[in-house]
């Protein structure tokens, strides 16, 4: 008898369920993992279905239009779910983050009453606080400002007894913000100014993630090249990281092409963890436009960095950024564009068109370029780049290099990796498993992907 009433009153508390859902780049995907680390050491569990979350964040991106129309018709597809819960006696708390957040916090807290907090990507530290203060009731809870605070300090405390699991292969923000204002773009208002973390905890964080079981880090910042803490630069930084026990392979994005210094030039000869792979955004081939968009280098200032690069390391897999339809933009300039794609050849690339964002000097500009021209070069520039792509890919044909075994395919027995150039690469991998290093060899490749035999367990 004694015993079941024991059991009665110890019973474990049931965690609380958390739904993240996160649109955007790279840096939002970590920010994500960062909650979800804060929010365990506060008895919040992950779940991949919304119905049932007691708190649903959604993580934003505004980089491109329709981001914050997005976020409410997807706030009108919750509505229902947490009217729900509340007719249950249960609770689901709606909070908005990320970028939109941060750009139109107010005006979405006006326009969607469904939404119980509000926060921007530097806030997010606060969350235990922010939760508190809607649960004792408090409406509209907004928190967009830039806090004087280290934010990943704090969140190295708040988070460093359970931190969530994150596979073989993760991120680590090591450089936020922009000051380079580039005409087009909302980075430098939604993330603020460049602020570098200091070198001791980066390590340390990589020294956790190590013993969660990742092997690889990929070092994220919206200027990563323009990392600096102490004299430390991003090559520095690399090169400490590479001693960690168990980190086997390291990357880095997003880089500036006016931030490329010698020392990073240097990093993939002198560093045998650093991929063979690199990030490089030059947007448009035609001075005018560049010129227009505030990038503060020229197209010839360009393909000259990347032949220096390439005259260093010539095993390196190069990818771009591209904005097509500019304001201004003529025929002329677009030809430059794909002139300098021709010249440059690239592995990989992202290509837009261009999105007027509310705020941006390119907003204001004369001269924007009808839709139906943009989407038509887009595909003049996306055809080429998905040539070079493949061509890319087929010339991997019968060479070998290491495969990390990342996560399960398709098929049974099936496992995917990324190759030292970030190709997805498709292996039979019985015997093997996820975290593995292995030599494969090529088989076959697509535009997407290549298939590969495994040769030997490295
Ligand atoms: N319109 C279209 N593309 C944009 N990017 C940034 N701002 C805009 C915009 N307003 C693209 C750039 C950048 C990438 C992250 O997003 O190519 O490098
Ligand atoms: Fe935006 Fe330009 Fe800064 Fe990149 S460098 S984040 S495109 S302003």
């Amino acid at each position: 008898m004694q015993s079941r009433s024991m059991a009665t009153t110890n019973k474990p508390k049931m965690p609380k369920k958390l739904f993240v859902k996160t649109y955007g780049c790279q840096m939002n995907v970590y920010d994500s993992q960062r909650m979800g680390d804060v929010l365990s050491s506060m008895d919040y569990a992950m779940t991949d279905q919304p119905d049932d979350a007691d708190l649903v964040i959604l993580n934003t991106c505004h980089i491109r239009e329709k981001a914050a129309e997005k976020v409410y018709s997807e706030i009108g597809r919750l509505r229902p779910m947490a009217e729900s819960r509340k007719q249950d006696g249960a609770n689901m708390m709606i909070a908005v983050a990320g970028c939109v957040a941060q750009a139109e916090g107010e005006e979405m807290l006006n326009r969607a009453p469904a939404i119980d907090l509000v926060f921007g990507p530097q806030s997010y530290h606060r969350l235990p606080e922010l939760i508190s203060r809607v649960e004792a009731g408090e409406k509209n809870v907004i928190e967009t400002e830039f806090p004087v605070e280290d934010k990943f300090d704090d969140l190295a405390q708040k988070s460093k007894n359970r931190p969530l699991p994150r596979g073989t292969s993760a991120f680590v923000t090591v450089q936020e913000g922009c000051d380079k204002f580039c005409s087009f773009c909302v980075v430098p208002f939604t993330r603020g100014a460049e602020f570098s973390r200091p070198v001791a905890q980066i390590i340390t964080e990589v020294e956790q993630l190590a013993a969660l079981g990742v092997r690889e880090i990929t070092l994220l910042g919206q200027n990563v090249n323009a990392y600096e803490d102490n004299g430390t630069g991003l090559a520095g930084l690399l090169e400490q990281l590479g001693r960690i026990d168990g980190i086997e392979r390291l990357r880095f994005t997003t880089s500036h092409p006016r931030d490329m210094d010698d020392q990073l030039i240097a990093a993939w000869a002198d560093n045998p963890k650093l991929m063979p792979y690199l990030h490089l955004p030059v947007q448009a081939g035609s001075d005018r436009i560049l010129k227009a968009m505030n990038r503060q280098h020229t197209a010839d200032e360009y393909v000259s960095l990347i032949k220096k690069i390439r005259h260093h390391n010539r095993d390196l897999a190069l990818s771009g950024d591209f904005i097509v339809g500019f304001p201004g933009e003529t025929e002329a300039d677009f030809e430059q564009t794909l002139q300098l794609v021709r010249d440059v050849t690239y592995a990989q690339a992202y290509s837009f068109k261009y999105s007027m964002r509310p705020g941006t000097k390119a907003a204001e500009m004369d001269g924007q370029v009808p839709e139906a021209e943009k989407s038509e070069r887009l595909q003049r520039l996306q055809e080429l780049l998905n040539e070079q792509q493949l061509q890319f890919n087929e010339s991997f044909v019968g060479r070998q290099f290491d495969l990390l075994l990342e996560r399960p395919g398709r098929f049974e027995g099936q496992l995917i990796g990324r190759s030292p150039y970030l190709q997805a690469v498709h292996v039979d991998g019985n015997g093997h498993e996820i975290g593995e290093i292995v030599k494969v060899a090529v088989n076959n490749a697509g535009k997407n992907s290549l298939s590969a035999s495994i040769i030997e367990t490295a």
